[in-house]
């Protein structure tokens, strides 16, 4: 878990310099590519397919621009200033899954989406923040919802974190908001990923006709962060950074 969440680190360095006005998101996927080959690790996203029968994932990794929410498909699609480019990123090594996903503005922006990426990725923080031993999964959300909603943003409620290590996607789901109950108890050795997705307008989705990019019912921007944690005797410890 520990090496995957280093390579993923590691793509999301290459991805941030190579994330400029003018750049094809396809490009990126190569850059991602790369990274994953001179690590000797294999691509996580790459033909997975949750459901048998739906069109397996094409893209080595998700890169998803302005309303896109979640797993925009890498294309032709150029970067233009101003863009909020969502890059969501997955390796495994020997085996584990690391899973990371941040949220980019392409040039300046305005102050707006600046407000959205940064309360965004605050709350983040706050739900690692929350992941202790002994806590529940729904603290993680309660706490993420507690810090956004005053802010005037609006959480997206479809899709959630999840538990994360020889498969991408494993119980338990990690919702980013409140929900009936608690939850399980978090236990050390346990490795979830965490990841707000943080909307301008309302928090309805939809999914475009690639099966795949989930963009805003309302069109409105959207922006999320994401990283792999492991519970800790001591506290949550984030393994998809380099530090
Ligand atoms: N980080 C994304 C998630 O947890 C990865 C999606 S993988 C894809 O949902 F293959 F579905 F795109
Ligand atoms: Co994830």
């Amino acid at each position: 878990m520990r090496s995957a969440g280093k390579v993923v680190a590691m793509m999301h360095e290459r991805l941030r310099e190579a994330t400029q006005p003018g750049v094809s998101t396809g490009e990126l996927d190569r850059v991602a590519r790369e990274v994953i080959k001179e690590n000797g690790a294999q691509p996580s996203f790459l033909n997975y397919e949750p459901i048998p029968g739906i069109t397996p994932y094409p893209g080595v990794i998700c890169t998803s621009v302005n309303e896109e929410i979640v797993h925009g498909i890498p294309g032709k699609r150029v970067i233009q200033d101003g863009d909020l480019v969502k890059l969501d990123v997955g390796a495994v090594v020997n085996g584990f899954h690391g899973d990371a996903a941040v949220t980019l503005i392409a040039g300046e922006g305005n102050e707006t989406t600046r407000a959205l990426v940064e309360t965004t990725r605050r709350s983040l923080e706050i739900g690692i923040e929350a992941a202790q031993p002994g806590n529940r999964i729904g603290d993680i959300g309660a706490a993420i919802e507690d810090y956004v909603l005053p802010l005037g943003f609006e959480l997206v409620r479809e899709y959630t974190g999840h538990g994360i290590g020889r498969r991408l996607h494993e119980p338990p789901q990690v919702p980013n908001y409140r929900q009936g109950g608690r939850g399980i108890v978090l236990k050390p050795g346990m490795t979830i990923a965490i990841e707000p997705m943080v909307n301008i307008g309302g928090w309805d989705t939809r999914v475009l006709d690639d099966g795949w990019t989930v963009v805003t019912e309302d069109g409105e921007l959207s922006a999320h962060f994401e990283h792999t944690i492991v519970i800790t005797e001591s506290g949550p410890e984030v393994l998809t950074s380099l530090g």
